[in-house]
Formats: structure tokens, sequence, C-alpha cells
């Protein structure tokens, strides 16, 4: 799908020899131009909550068709599917490698006989291969680090009502959040 998609592209270049629009520029360009009419028609469907997400789509391709600028919607929509499918990829791919990159990571930590600095060098030549996975375990350390400060500080979650501000009820709902994560403290099966 994804080949078939930047063969089109490349297609499209070749024969046209347009320049290639990222999906940021791809929809500057249908936004740049749009009526006031069209700009309510789209906020009328962006916010119509009862809408399905075909039933979104269906609308976008009318909304497109209705004002003109349906060829720019429909390469403005192929990128953004070809990004998604991308995105869903390297999930994907990171999430098989992930138990892998845990059991190195560990590996690297637990070892007594480095120094805090050949930890972090055998780390960074670990993510030269796992740059993903790596990342999104140390993200993922960070987010216990949190947790453990709340279970160790034993700070209660701030009361519903207490809050003075937008800021700290925002804080509260992250904290509680974050005190659902204490089941990962348990180590998890090696690979
Ligand atoms: C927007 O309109 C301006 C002025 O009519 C035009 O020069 C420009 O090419 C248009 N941009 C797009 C992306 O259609
Ligand atoms: C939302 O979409 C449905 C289906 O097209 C339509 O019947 C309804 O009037 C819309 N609601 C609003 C608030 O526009
Ligand atoms: C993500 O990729 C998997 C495996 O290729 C596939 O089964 C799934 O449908 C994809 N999901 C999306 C949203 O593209």
């Amino acid at each position: 799908m994804l080949l078939t998609i930047s063969s089109v592209f490349l297609l499209v270049q070749l024969v046209a020899s347009a320049p290639v629009l990222t999906v940021r520029e791809e929809m500057e360009q249908i936004f740049q131009n749009l009526t006031s009419e069209a700009q309510e028609d789209y906020f009328a469907i962006l916010f119509n909550d009862t809408l399905t997400l075909r039933e979104l789509d269906e609308k976008w391709d009318q909304w497109a068709e209705k004002h003109g600028i349906a060829d720019k919607w429909a390469a403005y929509s192929a990128k953004w599917l070809a990004r998604r499918e991308k995105f869903n990829e390297t999930v994907i791919l990171a999430m098989g490698r992930l138990p892998s990159a845990y059991r190195m990571m560990n590996e690297i930590t637990s070892n007594r006989d480095q120094t805090i600095q050949e930890v972090g060098e055998a780390l960074d030549k670990l993510q030269e291969t796992y740059y993903m996975e790596v990342s999104m375990l140390m993200y993922l350390s960070k987010v216990m680090v949190l947790n453990e400060e709340q279970i160790m500080g034993g700070e209660r979650p701030v009361e519903v009502g207490n809050e003075v501000s937008e800021d700290l009820r925002r804080m509260r709902d992250y904290k509680n959040k974050m005190r659902g994560l204490k089941a990962l403290l348990v180590p998890g099966p090696l690979v």
C-alpha cells in the first residue's frame, strides 16, 4: 500500500514535475484560500460529534467536492494515510523489538563493574541499533520515577474541589493516572 502510494506520487511528480509537498504543506495548500463558507462547513463537520469516523471520511470528501478542492484534498488524504501507515509500522516494529531491547538494557544497567560513564556509553551504543526502543524505555522509566516519587512521598491525590486552578486540576489528573502505573514496577518477563 505504502509502495503504491509512493509510486503514484513519484509518477505524478515526473509527469507534472510539480514539487513534492509535505503533509503539512499539502494541508496549507487547502486551507490557504478557503472561502468563509467552506471554513464554516469544515468546522461544522469537525465539531459534529455524532458522526462516526467512516461518516467523517465521507463528509470530508463531499465537502472537498462541494468547494472544488477534491484534487487537493485527495493529495492531502493520501499523504496523511501514508504517514499514518508508516507510524503504525514503526510502532509495531518497536513493540516487537522492545523485549530484546529491555533485556539488553537490563544487562547493561545491572553490571556493577562499570562506572556511570561506561553505563552511559553502553546505552548510547545500544541506542545505535535500538533507537526507538531505548527511547521508549527511557521514557517509561521517567514515568516510573514520577510514580515512585508519588508513592515514596506518600502523597495523596489532590481532592476534587480543592484545586485552585486548571493547571492544578490537570496535574492532579495526571498524577492520579500515573498512580495506576504502579503495576509496571514489577519487572516483566524477559525474552
Ligand atoms: C491562493 O490565492 C492566491 C490569490 O488568488 C493565489 O495566488 C494562490 O496561488 C492561491 N493558493 C493556492 C494554494 O491555491
Ligand atoms: C451532524 O451530522 C448529522 C448527519 O449528517 C446531521 O444530521 C446533523 O444535523 C449534524 N449535526 C450538526 C450539529 O450539524
Ligand atoms: C497496523 O499494522 C498491523 C500489522 O501490519 C495491521 O494489522 C493493522 O491493521 C495496522 N493498523 C492500522 C491502523 O493501519
